[in-house]
Order: structure tokens, then sequence, then C-alpha cells
């Protein structure tokens, strides 16, 4: 089997998490934060220490970091707690649903919404002509689940503190495959996935928050902390981590991070490479169209031309053992923006573990399919 799924979920895992993984299910099983109890003492000084962790990859220290289950639910906190009724969003063709549809949600209670059709690469010289007197928050992709195209991240948040308005970054496919300094982009918001870059188990994410006070919780409930109030607090971590958190994915998390820690650079090297090598393989065969540019992050999609992307991902699964994700990759705009709704495109999307021998036989598949 050979995956090229990596933009959906990292495949494989460190030793160091799948050890993490075996002491947590044996040692740290307890509740943090709610009993009192050695055991649940002990997970929550684990949770902290991942917290420390994440906060020191992304230079983040003065960033609070809310854990959340996924990705898609740290953007919706910053989405759904940020904005109310006569704001005005600004955001771009690049996003994917997790963005889109919390947007779509809030233009019934009165939220204005510009999406963008620019290059992301060009956003940032483009949005500020759109600014409006009621323009409350920015929203871009750091690299888009299709293109793998990276976003001016840095000038669009210099634009946004210019004229007071927050930036939320959408970091789930730039995590642990681009360097990224919290501290130097300066964006209010910034949320990932845990189980994809950054290889942890699935269940698992966070959004950096860079003043709590300007976001309400959206999930209301138990918090560990102050049981006698009813209100949900909203000036701590805790009241926008309700719930039990999934410890064992945290410290998997953990674990993921500090290997990335440690071979970050070798890591982006060698996927840049093959990124190259995959984008150039592709443009060798006429038959096939090619929608990622050189510089993509990982991600790369193309199709057979006249070919539906299903059809061609359905082969490289049954015939060859390939496993590529085809579609719209819920990201409808970016798909409208390509001309590609009514074929979807192939997406591969490789990491550090993907080989050159890998990508010569998908060529050879890619081949074999086109020709019957
Ligand atoms: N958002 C993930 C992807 O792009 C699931 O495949």
């Amino acid at each position: 089997m050979i995956y090229f799924d990596n933009a959906a979920t990292s495949f494989y895992k460190p030793k160091q998490v799948k050890k993490a993984v075996q002491n947590a299910i044996d040692f740290y099983t307890a509740n943090p934060g709610r009993s009192g109890h050695k055991l649940a003492q002990m997970v929550a000084e684990e949770v902290f220490n991942v917290r420390e962790k994440l906060k020191d990859f992304f230079n983040a220290t003065n960033y609070e970091l809310i854990f959340t289950k996924n990705c898609t639910e740290a953007l919706n906190i910053a989405i759904l707690g940020t904005l109310k009724s006569g704001d005005h969003v600004i955001t771009t063709t690049y996003e994917h649903n997790s963005v889109l549809r919390p947007l779509e949600h809030l233009k019934n209670i009165g939220v204005e919404v510009t999406v963008l059709d620019c290059n992301l690469s060009d956003f940032c010289y483009n949005f500020e002509h759109h600014l409006k007197p009621n323009t409350k928050l920015v929203v871009t992709t750091m690299v888009s689940n299709v293109t793998g195209e990276i976003c001016c991240v840095d000038k669009v948040s210099k634009i946004c503190k210019k004229h007071n308005i927050k930036y939320l970054i959408d970091g789930a496919q730039a995590s642990g495959h681009i360097e990224i300094n919290l501290e130097k982009i300066d964006a209010d918001y910034f949320a990932f996935a845990g189980h994809k870059g950054l290889l942890s188990l699935t269940g698992v994410g966070g959004l950096f928050v860079k003043d709590l006070k300007g976001v309400n919780p959206i999930i209301f409930g138990g918090t560990g902390t102050n049981s006698i109030n009813l209100v949900q607090p909203s000036d701590e971590i805790e009241g926008f981590e309700s719930g039990t958190l999934p410890s064992i994915s945290i410290i998997s998390l953990g674990a993921g991070v500090d290997f990335l820690s440690k071979n970050l650079k070798n890591i982006i090297k060698k996927e840049q490479l093959l990124s190259k090598y995959l984008i150039n393989s592709l443009k060798q065969l006429d038959f096939i169209e090619v929608y990622s540019k050189e510089d993509s992050v990982n991600v790369v999609s193309f199709n057979i031309k006249d070919f539906d992307s299903m059809m061609v991902a359905n082969l490289l699964n049954e015939k060859f053992k390939i496993c590529v994700r085809s579609g719209l990759q819920c990201a409808p705009l970016t798909h409208k923006k390509l001309k590609t709704v009514e074929t979807g495109a192939i997406r591969v999307s490789i990491d550090f573990n993907n080989t050159k021998e890998e990508i010569d036989y998908l060529i050879y598949a890619l081949t074999k399919i086109f020709n019957g």
C-alpha cells in the first residue's frame, strides 16, 4: 500500500508517539483537571506539559492554547465566538468548509461575508480595499488543502493590525510541514489539527488565542473550576474546554511535537524535494493537468484530462494499492476557481516517509490508467 493521503490524516506515527500512547493507556487514564487525587494530577501535569511544548514549537509564548477535538472545532470557536450580528468578515476562496460553513451559518444572524476571489499568495495585496467600518475578522488558510499554495500571512497580519481587525489563520495543512513562528506572524488566532502534520492520534486539535477576552465560548458545560457558578467562565482556558479532555490524544500530540522539534528541518527539506519531484514528473505527462505550483506545500492536485477524479482514485486504489483523495476535498470554492467542480481533482498529499520510488510508481499507474 502506498499512502498519499497525509493531508486527510498522517498515516505514519513515529515510534515515540506509539510508545507515549501505550504508556498513557497504562498509566494516564484518569481525568485531568477534575478530581484531586494523584492519578488525576499526573494527567493534568502531562496536559500542561504538552500545552507548553506546543507553545514552544510554534513560538507562541504570549498566546493561550485551547485544546479542541480537531481543527474544525478550533475554527468554529474563533469564528462563532468572535462575530456577532452586523459584523463583516473577509475570507478567501481557498477555505475549507470548516471555515465556509460557519460563515454561511452566520449570514443567517446578519453577519456580512466577503469571499475574495484572488490567488492565496496575493490575498495580502487585495483584501485591504474590501475592508469596511464594520469589518471585525479576516480568515485565511495558511496552506490550501487543494493546491498547497501558501498565503502571505505575515503581510495579512500586519494590515489587520493597522486597521485593528482580528486575524484567524487555519493552520490545518501547514502545521508540521513548514516553520511557523506565531510571535512573528502575530495573528489573533491560529487553529491546528493534531493528527495531520503533527503526527498525533485523532481527537485533538487546538486554537492559539492572543486575547481570550475577545472570544466567547461556544460549548457550555463542566470545567472543573468555580462549579457553583452557573455562568460559563469565559476569561480562562477551562471555559473553552468544557467536558473531559482527550488526554491520551493530547499526550500523543506531545510526543509528535517532540519528534518534529528534533527533525523538522530535515522533514521540510525532504517534503519539498518530493513535492517538486512529483510536480515535475506529472508535468512530463501531456495527458495530465496539474493545478499546484512548484512551491506547493506537500499537496499536489491534478487530473487526467477529461477523466473523473473519483474514477481514477478508485482505480489507483483497487489496481495499484495507492491511496489518494479525490473529489472536492471539502473546499468547493477552490474547485470553482480551478473549474473542477464537475470532475473534482486527484490530490496527492505526501509526507517525509514517502519516496521518489513511490512517486515513480504513481506516474506508472497514471499512465496505465490513461492508456486503458
Ligand atoms: N480536511 C482534510 C482534507 O483536506 C480532511 O482531506
